[in-house]
């Protein structure tokens, strides 16, 4: 395997008290993506913004091509190659397309009092730029709300390539899509790794992060809980390690606990079904360490079956 890219080692950040990423370490290499999972709450956009420069960690390390580095800003961070999308400041709506593809960067043409704007270029470039990603733009002076979500992610990422990024970090670039507009966006995730960035990929959703995921890391709370490569998972691995085997049998039994009374029978219902859901053996996650997915795998797919013919598992 490649160097990586970029590195955090132990990082740590709290917000007062709280605490929203405890004492991470994850490795991000180029013509990979790297795919951080966890629900809400779970510290993703608080990595990322580590990992951009929005700012520091209050503790642990983070490395750039092997080395530590500080990072003062976002723009200081840029100037490293690592190109942030966040989504829902990617673009501006009522602005022309040529305009949100250079926001400041535009290209000029002349010197001194006679430098001007060189539009025509910019157009040119925002048109073939934008046809690599499989995007037709027939008028770059259309607004960028003509565009759908996913077209309007698909920019910010072509954007970010034309400028070149090494890294491009992804913040759930497809969770306000429908299925179709979600599979543009991955399209161009792929297309980005083909191109030998090194994408990190935040979603919450493992239908999106296992196709196109070569590294999974799987946050809760704060802490990572699990760590993969592709071919130690699969898409059911990830989705149970999201949905937390054990914490769905402990709802399930504090349920069934309560099924007296008159909502008995669909406290029961929902009771089972939960009970059908969650792996019926597995021990609770180690809070301290990360977990190998793999081992999880077979852990959980055993204790599956073992639910589902009880006889058999006795
Ligand atoms: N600027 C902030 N001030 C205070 N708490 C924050 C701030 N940003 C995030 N948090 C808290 O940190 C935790 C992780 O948040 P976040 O990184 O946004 O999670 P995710 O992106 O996985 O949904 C949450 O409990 C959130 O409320
Ligand atoms: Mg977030």
């Amino acid at each position: 395997m490649t160097e990586p890219l970029l590195e955090v080692r132990g990082v740590s950040k709290y917000f007062g008290s709280a605490i929203a990423v405890a004492d991470i370490s994850l490795q991000v290499r180029a013509g990979e993506v790297t795919c951080v999972l966890g629900d809400n709450g779970a510290g993703k956009s608080t990595l990322i913004k580590i990992l951009s420069g929005v700012f520091p960690p209050d503790a642990g390390t983070l490395l750039i091509d092997g080395s530590p580095v500080s990072l003062a800003g976002p723009r200081e961070a840029r100037t490293h190659g690592i190109a942030t999308v966040f989504q829902d400041l990617a673009t501006v709506p009522l602005m022309s397309l040529w305009r949100n593809f250079f926001l400041g960067q535009e290209p000029v043409r002349g010197r001194g009092p006679m430098r001007r704007l060189d539009i025509a270029k910019a157009r040119g470039i925002t048109r073939d730029e934008m046809r690599k990603m499989g995007i037709d733009v027939r008028d770059p002076d259309q607004t960028v709300g003509t565009l759908s979500g996913g077209e309007r992610q698909a920019m910010a990422i072509a954007r970010a390539v034309y400028f070149g990024a090494r890294v491009l970090i992804l913040d759930e670039p497809t969770s306000a899509l429908g299925v179709r507009q979600s599979g543009i966006v991955l399209r161009y995730i792929v297309q980005a790794r083909e191109l030998g960035k090194a994408v990190i990929f935040i979603t919450h959703n493992p239908h999106h992060a296992y196709p196109v995921g070569d590294q999974f890391y799987l946050l809760k709370r704060g802490r990572l809980m699990a760590s993969a490569r592709k071919a130690e998972t699969t898409v059911e691995g990830l989705t149970e390690m999201m949905a937390g085997g054990a914490e769905l049998k402990e709802l399930s039994d504090e349920l069934l606990a309560m099924t007296s009374g008159p909502a008995a029978s669909v406290t029961a219902e929902v009771a089972r079904e939960l009970a059908a859901e969650a792996p019926a053996t597995q021990a609770p996650l180690p809070q301290s360490e990360t977990t190998d997915m793999s081992s999880l795998r077979s852990r959980s797919g055993n204790a599956r079956r073992s639910a589902r013919c009880p006889h058999r598992a006795r």
